[in-house]
């Protein structure tokens, strides 16, 4: 098929590409954006999350037949307004909440999914919202931590 859609920002035309194709196959193989990973591959993980017109979206169970037209924002879209890290990988970073190469870049796409859609999220909508992105590795607090405060922050730039 020939496929159109708007990745992070740029407008995307490609030929000869299978309908059946998965999305993370897409990012990963054919565009070179490594920053969405393969775990599961079965939707239980969280490992593979995009926004598709802002909604979290597991690639790996996604074919790229219903992206088209779609706009998909990957980890590499997220940036801050100067081209750098964006506030939430800033908080992140500031909180200790960076993890694994794995499940950092979703848990980052799962947060700013979260707060386009609500910019006011409890602690608890903030932990029910990373319910999908799994780390054995911990207990998820600098997570929502580092979530509450780029909130917080977000609103206080938009209240001045
Ligand atoms: S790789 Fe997609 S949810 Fe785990
Ligand atoms: S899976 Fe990444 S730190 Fe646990």
């Amino acid at each position: 098929m020939h496929l159109t859609f708007t990745l992070n920002g740029e407008t995307i035309h490609l030929d000869d590409i299978p309908e059946d194709m998965l999305l993370v196959t897409l990012l990963r193989e054919k565009l070179a954006l490594t920053g969405t990973k393969r775990g599961c591959e079965s939707g239980a993980c969280g490992a593979c999350s995009v926004l598709v017109d802002d909604r979290l979206t597991r690639a790996c169970r996604t074919k790229v037949a219903d992206i088209a037209e779609h706009t998909v924002t990957t980890i590499e879209g997220i940036r801050g307004t100067d081209g750098g890290l964006s506030d939430l990988q800033q908080g992140f970073l500031t909180y200790g909440a960076v993890q694994c190469g794995f499940c950092t870049p979703g848990m980052l796409i799962a947060a700013e999914a979260l707060l386009r859609q609500n910019p006011s999220p409890s602690r608890t909508e903030i932990r029910r919202a990373l319910n999908g992105n799994l780390c054995r590795c911990t207990g998820y607090q600098q997570i929502v931590d580092a979530i509450e405060a780029v909130a917080r922050e977000r609103n206080a730039r938009q209240a001045k």
